[in-house]
């Protein structure tokens, strides 16, 4: 059901690879919820072609864009102001990828290559779109800007990897940019804390059905799906949530919160039948 939340509001959503990423998902919403806004990816990930299909169910524009490169970025921008006819309302940062974890390099076995390109990627990028959307004026008073992070930036979660450095960089990114923005322009930024989500870029994190499995029993409300993640997006793009900044928000059914739950505790029992004092 659409609300029209976004109505007349302009955007950048960067992220969609195919139909089960979370910015795919976002897209989609935010076209029901009345928007228009421009579609971007690298290069690469424009040549799966997906995207198009995307592109034209929402009546978008797709800009390619490598999210490292400041040139990419300030072309994008100036060209998304050009066809969507004035400044931004709201921009989606949904970018994520490790070559360390490609490679399978474990944590304490990095390549450092591979770690700048991780952090770069997937957190000084969301500072270059800030500080260069700063620097072109291009976003309207009242803007929100969203970056997704997990829960790794704050605990240790087995095969995360150098994705859980990348994540804390990346809240930590939207805390100091969202004081300045905030202050100057009144510009909300802030990070949505998803559950684990089967996506390309999920499914690269070692154990992840099993991880899902664990996440969806230890959460009160079940795992956070890409559709419901993109519904609470639409609420941080809209003027519904003017007040909010500088926040990660957990959206991951409780999980969060929790130490140890009912459902999670009996499927541990079980796996503990038949064990004995000396196999522990
Ligand atoms: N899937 C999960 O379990 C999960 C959970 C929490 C947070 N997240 C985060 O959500 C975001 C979206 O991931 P997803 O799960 O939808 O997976 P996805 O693989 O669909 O999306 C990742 C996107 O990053 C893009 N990308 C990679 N390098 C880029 C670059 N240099 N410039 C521009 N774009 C680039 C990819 O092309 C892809 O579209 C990521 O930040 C991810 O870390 C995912």
């Amino acid at each position: 059901m659409a609300y029209n939340l976004l109505k007349g509001k302009k955007g950048i959503i960067f992220g969609a690879l195919d139909h089960k990423s979370i910015a795919w998902k976002v897209a989609e919403k935010a076209h029901e919820e009345g928007a228009v806004f421009t579609l971007t990816n690298t290069p690469t990930a424009m040549r799966f072609g997906e995207i198009n299909e995307l592109a034209e169910k929402c009546n978008a524009e797709i800009i390619p864009a490598d999210a490292t490169s400041i040139d990419d970025i300030e072309n994008l921008i100036q060209k998304s102001m050009e066809i969507l006819g004035g400044k931004l309302d709201f921009i989606l940062h949904s970018i994520g990828m490790s070559m360390n974890v490609r490679k399978k390099r474990v944590y304490n076995d990095l390549r450092y290559d591979y770690f700048m390109k991780t952090l770069d990627i997937s957190s000084i990028s969301f500072h270059k779109l800030l500080q260069t959307c700063y620097k072109f004026d291009a976003i309207n008073e009242w803007g929100s800007v969203v970056a997704l992070s997990y829960i790794a930036a704050q605990r240790v979660l087995y095969g995360y990897n150098d994705m859980a450095d990348a994540k804390a960089l990346l809240e930590s990114v939207a805390r100091s940019f969202g004081y300045i923005y905030g202050r100057e322009k009144k510009i909300r930024v802030n990070t949505i804390s998803q559950s684990p989500t089967r996506t390309t870029a999920g499914s690269g994190v070692k154990g992840v059905e099993g991880l899902l499995d664990f996440t969806e029993r230890m959460s009160p409300l079940g795992n956070a799906t890409a559709d419901e993640c993109a519904d609470f997006t639409m609420v941080m793009f809209s003027d519904l949530s003017k007040k909010v900044t500088m926040q990660n928000i957990y959206h991951d059914g409780g999980f969060s919160s929790m130490g140890m739950s009912m459902r999670a505790m009996r499927q541990y029992n079980k796996s503990l039948d038949g064990i004995s004092e000396d196999d522990i």
